[in-house]
């Protein structure tokens, strides 16, 4: 393929890049941007070094401790740009009504006259990145391609750890397979000779994160940061794909997928839905504690499932994404040893603290060291910290690192053709009213459940924290069309798998978070969550008949779960299972408050289902 030449720049396409289309969008691009370079990257680990090394010269990375870390780097971001930014993400549907209440929105002839004059020369005294990426084991009939190009060289080497990035997949794409356009901007142009002031670029001022679900792009402004920026995740894996699975029958998930064997040896695959920051990657790598000798857990994803229906009936998921862009701050030996074995080397650390010795630290991992770099740059010490509140670590800071370095990795997380789901969890954050674990009597309760659920807001978005929003589905800030037409999918895909005389999965809603008075957790959580799966695995192979019905499922009662290795007494089981009236009386009436909200095609089942909890609440 020959290569152009656009007002001096090379678009430098190497020749085993054959499609068409491919070409002229990072020409079109190139005009619209006006980088100073174009680099097409090859996901080698020359590459990755070299970029590496180029962001540690430029200031953005350190190297951290060779002997502590192995080729383990740390990058502190601005200020201003630390976390997903909701309230600049939009829905760009030709019809409102498309996108929902739920989403931002603006007419796609609207926003694009808006980004046009900010693409214009964004990229100026930058270098644009073209970086090809398969979301899903190469050539899966689950996966689907996307490439991004940005001015960020921090982005590439994050995409090279989270997404399948690299040559391989030019081959895939060929010369007419369809991939998603990602174009990303720090929106920092420098003028003729500038350098750039800060060493983590980003507009202040200015954010965008676009999605335009007809034509399936995406166009990110402003942000240097995680899932406004590394476009393969919430903004294809999940806002573009929910559009796409919504038209093509399958399911594009905010969810963990992990593998259970139980000690006879029989495996269950479980794909589970929480918000952010809610402990996805904790459950994902679980280890089973004392008392569950003989039982397995491993992990095939940590934040995002892609479903398809199969010819068997069942359904299959892949993890799209091929690393984990997790939360620092909590993460400790004892929380999640398999996740700290992880983070042993190859890693990109962002917005945690420096110790004096090279390495990282954050919050909540260890003793806190006599003195630091917090993640602003300024020393740090636990006086300081007491003083001033100061956090050494930002609470949404994170680590990238490739899935293979993680040591409960699933055989088969690698696997074309994904892994059979036996069940779906939904949880949230609330520490009151949601009991530890029910189970849906049937997909519809699943999908109401599902549907309303609360959440108590993290610092993985801008914003307040700790006030319960809904979460449907834990997908509020991911699905990118109508929130009522998603229930509607999820509702059809049930009703179809069913009608083709498939065993639907099972639906279990999990609640970690309940307080006591005093306001202390009361479940311990974590490895010890392992007992409410293993209820979970009980129900599926139906031994667990027992448990008790009540208003809104089945839960089991304290002595269905298996307690042994564990102190935990019917009183403290009480405190996290008891249903309360009165609190559930006002449940209901926010049910009601979101379905109004969602009135636009709420589906008329969610509604029976909500009349007929209401009547037998009352009863
Ligand atoms: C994430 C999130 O980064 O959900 O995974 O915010
Ligand atoms: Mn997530």
């Amino acid at each position: 393929m020959n290569s152009p030449v656009m007002q001096g720049l090379a678009l430098n396409t190497p020749s085993h890049v054959k499609n068409a289309r491919l070409v002229a969008w990072v020409a079109d691009m190139a005009a619209l941007c006006q980088p100073d370079h174009i680099v097409w990257c090859d996901g080698s680990d020359e590459e990755y070094a070299r970029l590496c090394q180029q962001l540690v010269d430029a200031g953005t990375m350190k190297r951290l401790n060779p002997v502590k870390r192995p080729n383990s780097f740390l990058a502190c971001s601005d200020p201003s740009d630390v976390a997903r930014v909701e309230d600049r993400t939009f829905i760009c549907s030709e019809k409102q009504e498309d996108a929902g209440p739920t989403n931002n929105w603006k007419a796609p002839a609207e926003m694009r006259a808006t980004l046009q004059p900010l693409f214009e020369g964004c990229m100026r005294g930058r270098t644009m990145y073209v970086i090809p990426f398969s979301m899903g084991p190469l050539g899966s009939p689950i996966a689907h391609i996307g490439v991004e190009l940005s001015d960020s060289a921090y982005v590439a080497v994050n995409m090279k750890l989270m997404t399948r990035m690299g040559k391989a997949v030019f081959d895939v794409l060929g010369t007419d397979g369809e991939f998603v356009p990602c174009v990303h901007t720090v929106g920092a142009p420098l003028a003729e000779g500038e350098k750039d002031q800060n060493a983590w670029p980003c507009n202040p001022t200015t954010k965008y994160i676009v999605h335009y679900p007809e034509t399936r792009e995406i166009w990110s402004y402003g942000s240097g940061y995680g899932g406004n920026a590394l476009l393969g995740k919430k903004c294809f894996a999940l806002r573009i794909a929910s559009t796409m699975g919504k038209q093509q029958g399958w399911l594009a998930e905010h969810m963990l997928i992990l593998g259970v064997t139980n000690p006879e040896g029989r495996k269950y695959h479980v794909a589970a839905a929480f918000p952010s920051a809610c402990g996805k990657t904790n459950f994902a790598m679980l280890i089973p504690p004392k008392g569950f000798e003989g039982w397995k857990v491993t992990t095939i994803g940590d934040d995002i499932a892609w479903i398809k229906p199969h010819a068997d009936g069942r359904l299959y998921a892949i993890n799209p994404e091929a690393g984990y862009f997790g939360v620092a701050p909590g993460t400790n030996s004892l929380t999640n040893p398999n996740c700290m074995a992880s983070l042993d080397r190859d890693v990109i650390f962002t917005n945690v603290a420096l110790t004096d010795d090279g390495d990282v630290w954050w919050e909540g991992m260890s003793e806190a060291p006599a003195h630091a770099i917090d993640w602003q740059g300024k020393d740090w010490t636990p006086q300081i910290a007491k003083e001033t509140g100061a956090k050494a670590a930002h609470p949404n800071a994170r680590f990238t690192v490739a899935a293979t370095n993680n040591p409960a990795l699933d055989p088969a997380w690698d696997d074309p053709a994904g892994v059979p789901i036996d069940a779906f969890i939904f949880g949230g954050r609330r520490s009151t009213t949601v009991p530890l674990v029910t189970e849906a009597r049937n997909w519809t309760e699943g999908v109401y459940m599902a549907a309303t659920m609360g959440s108590e807001t993290t610092a993985a978005a801008f914003g307040a924290q700790g006030v319960v929003r809904r979460d449907p589905f834990a997908m509020l800030p991911f699905t990118g069309y109508n929130m009522s037409d998603y229930f509607q999918h999820w509702l059809d895909l049930g009703q179809k798998l069913a009608s083709q005389g498939a065993k639907l999965p099972g639906i279990f809603c999990v609640n970690w978070f309940r307080k006591d008075e005093a306001g202390k957790f009361v479940w311990p959580g974590f490895g010890e969550n392992m007992r409410v799966l293993k209820w979970m695995i009980d129900r599926l192979e139906g031994r667990a008949q027992q448990g008790t019905e009540h208003a809104f499922g089945v839960s089991p009662r304290y002595e269905d779960i298996q307690w042994n290795g564990l102190e935990f007494s019917a009183e403290q089981y009480r405190t996290v299972t008891h249903i309360d009236r009165a609190a559930w009386a006002k449940e209901m009436e926010l049910h009601g408050e979101l379905f109004t909200q969602l009135a636009h095609h709420l589906p008329q089942e969610l509604q029976d289902t909500k009349a007929q909890i209401e009547k037998r609440l009352a009863a």
